[in-house]
């Protein structure tokens, strides 16, 4: 590996992701009771002991710092702070601060994410994010979380994947609470917004250095039958409602999520005026779209039969990135600095895994210098093989793999490739020999 490439911007973030709940092990939360129910995770896994992360985050960060990583995205656990309503546990917070002061001793920027997926019971049994009091808490939360760790980060994201969140879980009804209502979800997204506005405001008090954003999965929607109009109709609602809405209150603080005849929330959130940083992007793939109006279901996503694909059927799609970055520009948000703070495949065999690093970040660097966007920073999902939600312990996205048995963790091919880049901070084209 010679060729020193495209070099990266001065000051790029460079790194990996992981979530407390795919990787500590040992939590009780929203989603452990889920998994606690037969027939909801595949093979009817548990997350249980996870990779042990929790136990193990030393060795991990020794191995970010052989990524020659500069930053590192986790999330903290919120039933593990507050397993109970005003609760503080200390014995928590004082393990995290080791874990952050473990990143920042090796030069590594930590990037705090305070709410990834899971709810304490308590907050659960109390309807979620679809009580409006949950906001309160969050923010409440947010703040405790601001004076136990603000002294050591700077860099934060309020949530991740909210609009994900709300619709997997109220829509589709795929992951907790297993709703299928679609009115529901825009419900829960309008309170996470909410959320989000004052979390920021919020941490932004107690040290207006703070940098702030939240992680948005960003997504192509192509209408499945290229002239249906239904179709076309369809994925302009998909796009708007799960891809731009959230900024366009950021940017008028008022709050409009329209999916006509099923929902509308049209109200005033000043708080989320302004409240936004950078832009946090989480990239993966794209969606076939189809209508039909009739079905209580209305929307319809497919993956294109002829398109390469990662071992969870995903369409390795890096041209949509692309998409996305131009459509950033058009919806006038290129002023924020771009945070790619997911980026992934699941790929047992690791045949595709460099390539795929390799064409979205280029596509990435590429496409933000013609467009005159500015590119923050690559952050990988994820560092090691990990708990994947619904589809258990089988999807493997990690750089290293995670023997479940033994908790070995064993670099990939692509994790050395990952690693060279690091090391000269450039985007290099993978070895010949890696597929
Ligand atoms: C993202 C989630 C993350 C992980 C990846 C594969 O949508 O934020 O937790 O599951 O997908």
């Amino acid at each position: 590996m010679k060729d020193l490439g495209f070099p990266f911007p001065e000051g790029f973030w460079f790194g990996t992701s992981l979530a407390a709940h795919q990787a500590e092990g040992g939590n009780t939360n929203s989603w452990t009771r889920w998994e606690d129910q037969p027939l909801r995770i595949k093979n009817n896994e548990k997350s249980g002991l996870a990779c042990d992360h929790w136990n193990r985050y030393h060795e991990d960060f020794e191995r970010l710092s052989w990524l020659n990583a500069n930053t590192h995205r986790f999330s903290v656990e919120w039933s593990r702070l507050q397993p109970v309503e005003g609760s503080w546990n200390e014995e928590a917070a004082h393990h995290y601060r080791k874990m952050i002061q473990d990143l920042k001793t090796r030069g590594i920027r930590p990037v705090l994410c305070l709410f990834h997926f899971t709810l304490p019971l308590w907050i659960d049994d109390q309807g979620g994010f679809e009580n409006s009091e949950t906001i309160g808490h969050f923010v409440e939360f947010a703040k405790r979380c601001q004076q136990a760790f603000g002294d050591l980060v700077l860099d934060w994201l309020t949530l991740n994947e909210p609009v994900v969140y709300a619709v997997v879980g109220y829509s589709a009804g795929m992951t907790p609470p297993g709703v299928k209502d679609h009115a529901r979800a825009m419900r829960v997204s309008v309170n996470l917004l909410r959320a989000h506005g004052q979390a920021y405001h919020a941490i932004k008090n107690l040290n207006p250095k703070s940098f702030i954003g939240w992680a948005q999965h960003l997504r192509v929607f192509t209408p499945k039958r290229k002239f249906s109009p239904l179709d076309i109709w369809g994925a302009r609602v998909a796009d708007e409602v799960m891809n731009w809405s959230w900024y366009k209150t950021i940017q008028t603080g008022k709050i409009d999520i329209n999916i006509p005849s099923v929902f509308r929330a049209k109200e005033e959130s000043p708080e989320c005026l302004g409240a936004m940083d950078f832009l946090g992007l989480n990239y993966y793939t794209r969606d076939i779209i189809s209508v039909n109006l009739f079905s209580k279901q209305k929307f319809f996503l497919s993956v294109p039969e002829k398109s390469v694909k990662t071992d969870l059927n995903w369409e390795i799609y890096p041209e949509g990135l692309g998409k996305i970055l131009k459509e950033i520009k058009s919806h006038r948000l290129s002023q924020y600095p771009v945070l790619l703070c997911e980026n992934g495949l699941a790929d047992q065999d690791d045949s595709k895994r460099s390539k795929f690093i390799y064409d979205h970040l280029k596509k990435f660097l590429e496409v933000s210098d013609k467009l005159g966007l500015k590119p923050m920073g690559y952050l990988h999902w994820s560092l090691m093989d990990n708990f994947e939600w619904v589809e258990g312990f089988d999807p493997r996205f990690g750089l290293f793999e995670v023997n479940y048995k033994t908790q070995e963790r064993i670099p990939r091919k692509s994790a050395h490739y990952f690693r060279e880049m690091g090391r000269l901070k450039s985007l290099i084209p993978p070895p010949e020999d890696d597929s």
